[in-house]
């Protein structure tokens, strides 16, 4: 379903369809000036990536939205297939067996994760450990400032994340996960427009980074299995496991 990278002719035709779908573009071509949160915009209409879908709410034209909607685009990013099978099942193999030894936890109505288990993991081996690293050098602009161990992070397939923001005083301006087991959409919502939301599909094996306004200024969740949906496509959650690397906490 996703197109991880696309051939000039595709971006051509998108470029096209950008040009007939949105008035915005239209405007570009009668030289009139525009503000720079506008121009900021248009530069990212030709670019909505293929694992966001933006719901109508963003269609108001307004120059805040514009602004928002950028912010959240430029601080989400998915690479789809960011690990090979292989190295899926290297990181799969080393957290198992400590994994199954623990319970899913469902009791806790008030928790922001139901239907989980959780570690935390600081030593990696072979290839899951290059993997491992190999993403936190591509998530964080400086890898001496992560956290020095992975969240590891098991969803059962009735499991799923309430909406929340990662708290400051256990994390900086990055989250990045790898995803293993299972697609997943996580959903983004402005925390004080709680209309504005985005859907982001986050495919087996990719690499999220969740940074900056998408970050702070917006809640996220793991949507449950009924409500996994993503551009009108049903996808399946089953039981997930994210490896997720955060920045150190900002001193506040
Ligand atoms: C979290 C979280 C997302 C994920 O643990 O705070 O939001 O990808 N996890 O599992
Ligand atoms: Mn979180």
């Amino acid at each position: 379903m996703i197109i991880s990278s696309l051939n000039t002719r595709k971006i051509t035709y998108l470029v096209l369809l950008s040009i007939k779908s949105n008035k915005k573009w239209i405007s570009l071509f009668t030289a009139r000036r525009q503000s720079i949160a506008n121009e900021a915009s248009t530069e990212l209409d030709t670019k909505i990536p293929d694992y966001v879908d933006l719901s109508a709410c963003w269609d108001k034209a307004s120059e805040n939205i514009e602004h928002i909607k950028c912010g959240l685009l430029k601080g989400m990013k998915i690479v789809p297939n960011f690990i090979s099978e292989a190295e899926e099942n290297a990181l799969f193999a080393e957290i198992e067996p400590y994994m199954k030894r623990m319970r899913y936890e469902f009791d806790h109505w008030d928790d922001a994760i139901h239907g989980f288990r959780e570690t935390e993991r600081t030593e990696w081996s072979g290839i899951g450990a290059e993997a491992l690293q190999r993403a936190r050098r591509h998530s964080l602009e400086d890898v001496t400032t992560a956290l020095p161990h992975t969240h590891v992070l098991d969803l059962d397939e009735k499991g799923y994340i309430k909406p929340h923001v990662d708290a400051v005083r256990f994390c900086g301006r990055t989250v990045a996960g790898l995803c293993l087991l299972s697609p997943a959409v996580m959903r983004l919502r402005h925390s004080e427009q709680t209309d504005l939301f985005a859907d982001f599909l986050l495919s087996r094996r990719c690499l999220y980074i969740m940074k900056d306004v998408a970050r702070y200024d917006f809640t996220h969740e793991i949507l449950q299995n009924d409500l996994s949906h993503f551009k009108g496509y049903h996808v399946p959650r089953t039981r997930r496991i994210s490896l997720i690397n955060r920045s150190q906490p900002i001193s506040q």
